[in-house]
């Protein structure tokens, strides 16, 4: 029988200050001890986005508070750990400083491993945290500031196979939400409206469609419908409740859409490698959306392979994903030291180009 392994991980790459303890029973058994999450939306709102240096010095103020409570939560002490995971890009540096300069300190003190985890890399094997998916799998990342197609074949081996070129989907759903005078976030209010309305009065455009590869587009449909929502204005000198139905039923139609086809170009590739037990994962607060869900079930089940959407609060960023990461880098001999730095970029696929843009939340990696 294979000892446990117990690891905390530290994650502020972004607006979420995180730490989480997990444990790996027997070799084989992943099980999240704790995971503490502070958001840091109250502060950002103001600002229509996240503004890098307040983030930063609230990661700074919180990381401490976080890593207490999440060893509390465990009921773990720090010599029961067997090593340090921390976020170390990409993301907004200095956020991403301070948790990796805190993981450093931890380290220092108490003589355990380091090992730097790239965030992607947490989300991506997210899978295998809560679902045991076995390699290789097919990722959709879908998120505020994510949005690619990756076969993971091992924690260090990824093939990225396409993503968006760029506004990520989550970030086009806040802008619609934006243009439209409906709260943020924008995904929840813009599906919700969404529901009340005809995807078919306004043509939204399908981007990219004509393109054979797996690569995504969504800054159009934001300008699309701001020339709807203009043209309706100065027609009608304001918006009914119908029309903003309709508009955000049409831009969540067209986005649905383009993920449904793009998903199923990306499941055809992915099935040149015969992989024993197919399936599709995704990851990100959009997976959170039911007409995505869905569609991304139907292409599915047309296809047959397998779907994985783990729970939404593991979908979202968190630090159980950098300590999970964090405990199969360590099982491979991964360790950094004092010398790991943080890094903006940090793509996972080394071979693929660099995707174009960079969104609110961040260069997407
Ligand atoms: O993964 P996440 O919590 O944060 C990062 O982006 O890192 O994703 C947040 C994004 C926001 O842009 C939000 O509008 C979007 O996910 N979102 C949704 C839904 N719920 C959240 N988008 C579409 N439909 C939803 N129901
Ligand atoms: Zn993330």
């Amino acid at each position: 029988m294979t000892e446990s392994l117990t690891v905390l991980g530290l994650e502020s790459s972004c607006d979420d200050t995180a730490a989480a303890v997990v444990r790996l029973v027997d070799g084989t058994e992943p099980m999240i001890l704790s995971s503490v999450v502070h958001g840091q939306t109250d502060l950002h709102s103001a600002f229509g986005g996240v503004v890098p240096e307040i983030a930063a010095r609230a990661h700074a103020e919180k990381l401490d508070v976080s890593v207490r409570q999440a060893l509390e939560q465990a009921g773990v002490g720090l010599d029961k750990l067997d090593a340090v995971a921390v976020t170390a890009g990409p993301g907004l540096i200095g956020g991403v400083m301070s948790g990796v300069m805190c993981a450093k300190g931890i380290a220092a003190a108490t003589g355990l491993p380091l090992i730097g985890v790239n965030h992607l890399a947490g989300h991506a094997l997210t899978p295998r945290l809560t679902d045991r998916v076995g390699y290789p799998y097919l990722m959709l990342l879908v998120s505020g500031g994510h949005c690619q197609y990756l076969i993971v074949r091992g924690p260090q081996a990824f093939t990225r196979l396409g993503g968006t070129i760029d506004d990520a989907p989550g970030e086009a759903f806040d802008k619609t939400a934006r243009l439209l005078g409906l709260p943020q976030p924008g995904g929840p209010s813009v599906e919700a409206e969404g529901r009340l309305g005809d995807p078919k009065r306004f043509r939204f455009p399908r981007p990219l469609l004509d393109r054979p590869d797996c690569n995504l587009s969504f800054s159009g449909l934001k300008t699309a419908l701001m020339r709807m929502r203009d043209q309706l204005v100065a027609e009608q000198r304001g918006l009914t409740r119908q029309d903003r139905a309709d508009l955000c039923a049409g831009f969540q139609a067209a986005v649905v859409d383009t993920l449904a086809e793009k998903t199923r170009r990306a499941i055809a590739i992915y099935l040149e490698d015969n992989p024993a037990t197919p399936m599709l994962a995704v990851a990100g607060g959009v997976a959170a959306n039911a007409a995505i869900r869905s569609a991304l079930e139907k292409v599915c089940g047309e296809t047959g392979i397998g779907f994985v959407a783990p729970p939404l609060r593991l979908c979202t960023d968190n630090a159980a994903m950098i300590a999970y990461a964090g405990i199969e880098l360590f099982l491979t001999g991964a360790r950094d030291g004092m010398t790991l730095s943080a890094r903006p970029r940090w793509p996972l696929d080394q071979n693929s180009p660099a995707l174009l843009g960079s969104g609110k939340k961040g260069a997407k990696a």
